[in-house]
């Protein structure tokens, strides 16, 4: 047979995708590893893409997006984080969050420029930075930190070649967020060293007890220097729409708008109209939304803190709750595996989220109260086995 690109046949497949393949079939397991919304998209959205369809919205499109969603998006950066941004020069419509962060990475990432993102963090970044031919800088984060940088660890991460610096709040897997004095530190820093920050802020509207997104672009001088990555995936129950979006200054812009032209041309339209009346329409429908995710939350985390050798501290943002089973003494990889071979319960080692996540588990609470009860019982008669 003819070669395959050794770069991309060596690319690890995500250990998330095992334990959800070896649950397929399983009707009468108890899953809490899928990162969608288990809440089917409103009926608004759905109407909005067939309408635009019957229109004629059947046609390639400005590779940026259609302009009225850009403009939407101006005016909601500018609502929820008083930024300035030109929907003609700085936005762009993209198909998911995940390909936005392929673009950014494809445009500023040169071979052996570092990226430097933290461990544990969301499975793709390292994957798709070693594809772009960059390098991923692991920079671990600590539970006592609320999984943030600190500026001890994240000055020890920095090299001559240190390029981008990935912050993700809230954070898939840890829940953690960053604060207003984490973001001034990772600011400094960035200045100090000329970095470009990717803010990926997809779980930005899903956020718990008064804690307030703040986007990193906001503080001064960072805009110019900061790429958002955001999506409609998880606001508004949409991952299988596929429609991102992107802020970043006109001259990234300029080059990336370049690339997706090359290698999607544009966000499918019917999609992109199905965006926008998501952004126009009542948003109590995303209150709603989180309502539930907030009490699934409240029962899951107590639930986990209620087992011995377990513990969890409360997400402070996204579905997911990340528990700490350091205490129980066997590694995550294998109280995964176990866990569905004696009690039909699937959740996500935290070594799918890189090395840093040995210890932990990570349970999505995107699924029903019952649900989380029933795998709660069998979580902890699991539990009580190991100590036999
Ligand atoms: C942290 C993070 N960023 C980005 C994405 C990409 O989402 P999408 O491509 O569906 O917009 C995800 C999806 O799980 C995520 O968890």
């Amino acid at each position: 047979m003819p070669k395959i690109s050794r770069r991309a046949s060596q690319t690890p497949s995500s250990k998330i995708r095992r334990v959800f393949n070896k649950s397929l079939g399983h009707d009468d397991w108890v899953k809490f590893t899928v990162g969608e919304p288990d809440f089917d998209t409103d009926q608004t959205i759905i109407e909005a893409a067939y309408q635009a369809a019957l229109m004629g919205n059947t046609h390639y499109v400005h590779n940026a997006g259609i302009f009225p969603l850009r403009q939407q998006l101006a005016k909601k950066f500018y609502e929820d984080q008083h930024l300035t941004v030109n929907p003609e020069t700085e936005l762009m419509v993209t198909n998911g969050g995940t390909e936005a962060i392929y673009l950014a990475l494809q445009a500023i990432v040169e071979p052996g420029d570092e990226v430097i993102m933290p461990g544990p963090q969301w499975t793709p970044y390292p994957m798709l930075t070693t594809l772009n031919h960059g390098k991923a800088v692991i920079c671990k984060v600590h539970e006592k930190d609320g999984f943030q940088y600190t500026e001890e660890n994240l000055r020890r991460s920095i090299t001559p070649n240190s390029r981008i610096l990935i912050l993700n709040s809230p954070c898939n897997p840890t829940g953690g967020m960053a604060g207003r004095s984490t973001l001034e530190m990772v600011a400094k820093v960035a200045k100090e060293f000329d970095l470009w920050v990717l803010s990926d802020e997809v779980y930005e509207k899903l956020v718990y007890d008064g804690n307030e997104h703040i986007s990193i672009a906001s503080l001064p001088e960072m805009k110019e220097r900061t790429i958002i990555i955001n999506s409609f995936s998880k606001s508004y129950a949409m991952t299988g729409w596929r429609v991102g979006f992107m802020m970043a200054p006109a001259a990234l812009m300029q080059v990336m708008v370049k690339l997706h032209e090359l290698e999607t041309s544009c966000c499918n339209v019917p999609a992109q109209y199905a965006a926008l009346a998501a952004l126009n329409m009542d948003q109590v429908v995303t209150g709603r939304m989180l309502e539930q995710y907030a009490k699934r939350r409240e029962i899951l985390v107590k639930g986990l803190n209620r087992i011995s050798g377990v513990s969890c501290v409360p997400p402070k943002g996204t579905f997911y709750a990340f528990a700490n089973v350091k205490e129980l003494g066997v590694p995550s990889d294998e109280l995964v595996e176990r866990m569905m071979d004696e009690v039909g319960l699937a959740v996500v080692p935290g070594t799918a989220f890189g090395e840093d996540g040995e210890g932990f588990l990570r349970f999505s609470f995107a699924v029903s109260e019952k649900t989380i009860e029933e795998g709660l019982e069998r979580f902890e008669t699991f539990v009580k086995s190991l100590r036999q």
